[in-house]
């Protein structure tokens, strides 16, 4: 039996538990799959449970735009991408500007939780949604979190649902530039999804054997990237591929401002950071240089298997503290066992990739270039 008093209510048939549920900011595979783990959990062990579902994410919290959901609409979502309940970007650092009419946009979602009466909101969200999250907890509600984001940068969590899907898919276009890069002599960029970090582009590039890889927190020199180059074509390869994370940056731009950094890149105008590093390489090596941007591809279709069970576990411990009332947490994977993490941990916080890790060692000792 369950020593907490909402279930035990609950059985009784005295109680009614309701949960509000949104999916914020961008989004990615297996969200069905970890909605559908909290509430299934909840429906088949609570008698009287309510779900609520926040259209588009906190745009639907503030808005009151919501709906009642059955157990059945959590039905044949496992294995769909994208979100039932829609989302929305939303970002944090304009929850302090006042909607059109002039109301707060945070009295306005505690208006909407208390309306409803909620007993929790769980949120399914990356960083800036956990911001937004914890700034709900500190007023007062009821709330828990789901990591969700492809780019893996979520602070206390090894990894979120997402990533390895979004992994498959990148390693999937590595694979396919191999075959067409082996029939000519050229240098080709593939530029990875990962925001201000490089955890999609390191994996994926080892995974899809890239000779060079350009993540964020390293940043590259242009000579040591020809060097590569150089490097493959004395040894007889007529191709070269590179895995570089939207993000990447050379070392002499990491020097610069930021608002110095934000006026070149201005001036440059070039579509986005492959562009950038292959204009660098054509000009510096004479190379033949081809880009392509996988792009949103990166962020679609069916979660992968590990997703799937990712999702559904850590929606499964969510539901569990729902019933045992703990609330201010984010499920997490820590020492590769569920947690539960404090919200307050979690927000405001950006996960690197150590420069340091093992795995980045690793690709430096199977001949990778780093780019520095
Ligand atoms: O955070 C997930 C992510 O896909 C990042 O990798 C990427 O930088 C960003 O979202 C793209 O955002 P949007 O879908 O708003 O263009």
């Amino acid at each position: 039996m369950y020593v907490k008093n909402i279930w035990v209510s609950a059985q009784k048939g005295r109680i009614m538990l309701r949960v509000g549920m949104l999916t914020s900011g961008g989004d990615c595979q297996a969200l069905n799959a970890a909605m559908r783990g909290v509430a299934k959990s909840l429906f088949s062990q609570c008698k009287n449970v309510e779900i609520y579902g926040f259209i588009d994410g906190y745009r639907g919290l503030i808005k009151g735009e919501y709906k009642l959901m059955k157990n059945d609409d959590f039905s044949g979502i496992l294995n769909k991408g994208g979100t039932i309940l829609g989302s929305s970007r939303m970002p944090f650092k304009y929850m302090g500007v006042p909607l059109e009419d002039g109301s707060d946009k945070v009295e306005r979602m505690i208006k909407t939780y208390k309306k409803i009466n909620l007993d929790c909101l769980v949120v399914l969200g990356g960083n800036g949604s956990h911001k937004t999250a914890n700034l709900l907890m500190n007023n007062g509600l009821n709330v828990l979190t789901l990591p969700k984001t492809i780019d893996n940068d979520l602070a206390e969590t090894e990894i979120s649902f997402g990533f390895q899907s979004a992994v498959d898919i990148a390693t999937n276009a590595i694979d396919c530039i191999h075959t067409t890069a082996a029939s000519h002599s050229r240098v080709f960029i593939i530029e990875l999804m990962g925001h201000k970090t490089g955890w999609l582009t390191l994996h994926a590039g080892i995974a899809g054997g890239a000779d060079i890889i350009l993540i964020p927190e390293i940043p590259y020199s242009i000579d040591s990237i020809a060097k590569a180059i150089a490097r493959r074509t004395e040894s007889g390869k007529r191709f070269t591929i590179i895995a570089a994370a939207e993000g990447a940056i050379s070392d002499e731009e990491a020097r610069l401002t930021k608002k110095e950094l934000k006026q070149r890149r201005k001036i440059e105008n070039y579509p986005s950071a492959a562009y950038r590093i292959g204009a660098q390489i054509e000009e510096k090596t004479g190379q033949e240089v081809r880009v392509t941007v996988p792009g949103h591809v990166q962020r679609g279709g069916a979660p992968v298997a590990y997703d799937r069970v990712l999702a559904t576990r850590l929606g499964v411990k969510a539901a569990q503290l729902i019933l045992n009332k703990e609330y201010g947490y984010m499920v997490g994977i820590k020492n590769n066992k569920i947690d539960k993490i404090p919200l307050s941990d979690v927000a405001g916080k950006t996960k690197m990739v150590d420069v340091d890790d093992e795995l980045v060692q690793q690709a430096r000792q199977l001949g990778i270039c780093l780019g520095n």
